[in-house]
């Protein structure tokens, strides 16, 4: 059993404008001790996808079927005490808009030494020591001054530097780090790599990164899941993945990316807009943006997500071959 299973997830929003089909089955297991890194373009369901698998996902949003268990017990199901007693310790989280999950009314320094109070036996001085090492240790520029700030005086980089040393703290099992670098400077960048590195290495905790800089993905993760239109599109191990993209969109992803060895290639851009989220699509979702597309893509539901060797799978009728 992985530590975290995602099955059949779907999660629809419904808009004033309208239902907005966010997530439509997505299938994934986290092993522990592993860095899993989940791309895809914009709007593809990743954050949506993080949010419902913490019970964290905001109105109107609804999870209309699926299940999520952290050790077996689906997390779903659990009331909002239990999930307040999981998150933290068990599930440490550092989210895209991180504001959203700071308390707006209490002073920075206040939240941080409340959970290490609520789940450690320090002291309170001990846990004012602690949250400026912490603090420190993310890279934030003076913490004693930080300790007695609000989120709102605080550029939202650095709220999510707060969210992560909360986590690195509590070193939980899973972390989910929604794109935590992608507003930072390289040197800090690196610095908030080497302490996901690290947290795993150290103490084999499964992280989630989701994130659209394939260089963090070729650097940190073991394996990739690739989301396009609410589904997972492909899985690998990274390497394979950067090797053998197997999926049509995964290519196309990766086709548009800048060469070391040629940098002056043209990036290609792929034809076509985003499956449209307003309704929900029985056929696959890259269909009219696909090359590869022949008569069974049109006339069958979506392929599941199948193993094609080792552990790479893949959402495709028609995949791409290597020999
Ligand atoms: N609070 C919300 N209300 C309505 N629709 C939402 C809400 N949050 C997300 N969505 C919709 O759900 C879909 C998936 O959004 P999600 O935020 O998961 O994308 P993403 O893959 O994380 O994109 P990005 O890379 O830009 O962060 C999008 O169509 C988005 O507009
Ligand atoms: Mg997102």
């Amino acid at each position: 059993m992985a530590l975290l299973e995602i099955e059949n997830l779907y999660v629809r929003f419904d808009t004033k404008d309208g239902p907005i089909h966010a997530v439509n089955g997505v299938d994934l297991a986290i092993e522990e001790n592993t860095i899993i890194a989940m791309v895809g373009e914009s709007g593809s369901g990743k954050s949506v996808t993080a949010l419902s698998s913490v019970g964290l996902l905001p109105f109107p949003g609804k999870i209309l079927s699926g299940k999520v268990t952290l050790e077996g017990i689906n997390i779903l199901k659990l009331g909002a005490k239990e999930l307040r007693q999981i998150r933290g310790p068990k599930i440490g989280m550092v989210f895209q808009d991180p504001r959203a999950s700071l308390n707006p009314i209490i002073p920075i320094g206040t939240q941080v030494k409340e959970v290490l109070l609520a789940h450690t036996n320090m002291t309170d001085g001990q846990a004012v020591e602690y949250s400026l090492k912490l603090m420190a240790d993310v890279g934030l520029p003076d913490p004693g001054k930080l300790l007695a700030q609000f989120p709102f005086q605080l550029s939202g980089g650095m709220c999510q530097r707060v969210m992560l040393s909360i986590a690195l703290a509590l070193k939980p099992k899973l972390l989910i780090a929604d794109e935590p670098t992608s507003n930072l400077d390289s040197t800090l960048q690196a610095g908030i790599l080497h302490q996901l590195k690290k947290l795993k290495e150290e103490h084999g905790t499964a992280i989630l990164l989701i994130t659209h800089d394939m260089g963090v993905v070729a650097q940190m993760a073991d394996s990739v899941a690739v989301m396009y239109g609410g589904i997972i599109v492909e899985q690998s191990d990274s390497l394979n993945l950067f090797k053998k993209p197997s999926h049509p969109y995964t290519e196309g992803l990766f086709k548009s990316l800048p060469r070391l060895d040629d940098p002056e290639k043209r990036l290609a851009t792929m034809k076509g807009n985003p499956p449209e989220s307003g309704a929900l699509h029985d056929e696959c979702p890259f269909i009219s943006r696909c090359y590869k597309v022949t008569n069974v893509c049109r006339t069958s539901p979506k392929p599941a997500l199948r193993s094609i060797g080792g552990n790479h799978k893949v959402a495709c009728f028609n995949e791409i071959q290597y020999d």
